[in-house]
């Protein structure tokens, strides 16, 4: 693919971090498996060191300390007939009060595969399956288009988005809001996004994109999320994007990697291929803390935005 990039896309990189070099041209791969890695020359990036771990003593390529925050929900449901059914209210009896370890798969709605938009928010919004709910001002849903080509599934909720109800509104979420908006993509567009506050909306010549965390409370301190809390919170996970059927997905940071691809591989080896979730492409990336942290890694992402928007051009998106 030969990528043309426009002033204001350029613009974009240029907030990335990311200075835009035109490569040598090379014979495009047969299949996006095959598609290298379209990082940029090393001499275009600023090196920095990277650190093998960050100071909370966490794997770096994840969110560790990180802060961000949350959204809100998808409001309406273009690609299902099932938004004007009645959210589903789950008796008392089937939400813990005060989960224990063997009670959170218990406590977990039933359903939830089967739920349209507005029961599964209500789901999310009301589970208490495991502790996080305990210290959490609110879920954090996801926001943006419901109907989106694109999906970006991120790990957990930080400070702002549990006080905001919104993914990536910290800064990590701005250096993500850029990386959407360099290919093309804004969380405030397309026909069922919401629009920023007082904001006119997103500018027509973006397209939408989908934004959830695989766990949907804000662990405390911004720590890691366990992988007892990420597996009782991926179901919610499965059936979003069950429900916005996107032809791409963006896997951002390690446990959403985990989540989705059932892997503990790291990162650096999932990089620079397909792989698939419900039968839907999925590129891995890394996460934008990360990047915020890791100057030198941002190359790579721009690489992996690419690997995907080949990937959705082989695909014949309409976008
Ligand atoms: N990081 C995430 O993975 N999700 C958010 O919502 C914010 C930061």
């Amino acid at each position: 693919m030969s990528l043309q990039l426009d002033a204001r896309q350029r613009a974009m990189l240029a907030e990335m971090g990311v200075r835009v070099w035109t490569p040598e041209p090379a014979p495009a791969p047969a299949r996006a498996e095959d598609a290298p890695r379209r990082a940029p020359p090393a001499a275009a990036f600023v090196p920095a060191p990277v650190p093998a771990r960050d100071a909370a003593g966490e794997n770096p390529e994840s969110i560790a300390n990180n802060d961000y925050s949350t959204l809100g929900s998808g409001k309406k449901e273009s690609k299902t007939a099932a938004t004007t059914r009645p959210a589903v209210v789950f008796p008392a009896a089937s939400i813990a009060s005060v989960p224990g370890p063997t009670a959170a798969l218990q406590a977990r709605p039933p359903g939830i595969a089967a739920m349209d938009w507005p029961a599964l928010q209500h789901a999310v919004a009301q589970c208490q399956a495991c502790g996080l709910c305990q210290g959490r001002t609110q879920t954090v849903f996801g926001v943006g288009d419901v109907s989106a080509d694109w999906m970006v599934v991120g790990e957990a909720p930080g400070e702002q988005e549990d006080l905001q109800g919104e993914p990536f509104v910290g800064p990590s979420g701005q250096l993500l809001d850029n990386m959407l908006k360099a290919i093309g993509l804004s969380r405030r567009a397309g026909a069922d996004a919401p629009a920023a506050p007082g904001s006119p909306g997103a500018p027509a010549s973006l397209h939408g994109v989908y934004i959830a965390n695989v766990v949907k409370c804000r662990p405390p301190g911004n720590r890691n999320p366990h992988p007892d809390e990420v597996a009782l919170c991926d179901a919610y996970l499965a059936r979003q994007v069950a429900l916005v059927r996107p032809k791409i997905i963006l896997a951002m940071g390690r446990f959403a990697v985990q989540s989705l691809l059932q892997t503990n591989e790291p990162i650096g080896r999932l990089r620079g291929r397909v792989h698939h979730y419900q039968g839907v492409p999925v590129i891995v990336t890394y996460h934008p803390a990360y990047l915020l942290r890791s100057l030198t890694e941002k190359s790579k992402a721009w690489a992996d935005l690419c690997l995907a928007l080949e990937v959705m051009q082989q695909a014949g998106s309409k976008r």
